[in-house]
């Protein structure tokens, strides 16, 4: 299994939301998320996914987490509720941690073996907008965790603001398969 965490903060502060919103619209930044993701599996958050346009994202199958057993997803097929994070141990594959704030703090802080693999980790250099209201939501402790527990192993890429590199776990050996997805999609290749 590999765990990929993919998140998009703001510089200085590592704010990645406000109440339930991303506080910036960087269209490129979205692409690249949706590159990253097409087609693999998706670990979110249950307010991440209640943010998700009608509650989807096609052609990935996504993990929800909710304490609630009852909790009803749109797509029966494509979607699952996992109750316990312990249900991903022997998960075989690649799962990529779509947010939000509380999927990160609890991948990137409980025992090694579900502390991600790999970080693709995006800082936007603009301002928050300042219109919303609500609570500023940061991921600080997975920062700090990613800079003790992780070597950057690209250079930085920047496209409209947006800084994007790549970060492995100190002593990790990953699929390259994986790392070489990860590549093309912040690099915008095509893969074969
Ligand atoms: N900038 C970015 O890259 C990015 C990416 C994604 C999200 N965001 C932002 O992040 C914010 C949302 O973050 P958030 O922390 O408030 O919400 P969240 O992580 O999306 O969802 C929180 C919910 O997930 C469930 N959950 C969390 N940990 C769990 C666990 N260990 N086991 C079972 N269920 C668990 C709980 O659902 P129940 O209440 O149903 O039990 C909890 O209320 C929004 O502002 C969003 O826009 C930003």
């Amino acid at each position: 299994m590999t765990i990929v965490a993919v998140w998009c903060r703001h510089k200085d502060d590592n704010v990645i939301g406000i109440g339930p919103h991303i506080p910036w619209r960087v269209s490129s930044d979205f692409k690249r998320f949706r590159r990253l993701t097409e087609g693999q599996n998706l670990i979110a958050g249950e307010k991440t996914y209640e943010s998700f346009p009608n509650r989807t994202l096609p052609n990935r199958k996504i993990y929800v987490l909710s304490f609630n057993p009852d909790y009803e997803v749109s797509d029966t097929q494509n979607h699952f509720v996992v109750n316990d994070i312990k249900e991903f141990q022997d998960f075989e594959g690649t799962l990529y941690l779509a947010g939000g704030a509380s999927v990160y703090k609890t991948f990137m802080t409980v025992g090694a073996k579900l502390l991600p693999d790999i970080v693709v980790d995006s800082i936007y250099q603009g301002e928050l907008n300042p219109e919303l209201k609500g609570e500023k939501i940061d991921i600080t402790p997975c920062v700090e965790t990613m800079h003790k527990k992780y070597q950057k192993i690209s250079k930085d890429y920047e496209e409209d603001g947006v800084i994007t590199s790549v970060w492995l776990k100190k002593g990790d050996f990953v699929d390259c398969s994986v790392i070489k997805h990860i590549f093309n999609a912040i690099e915008n290749k095509g893969e074969k």
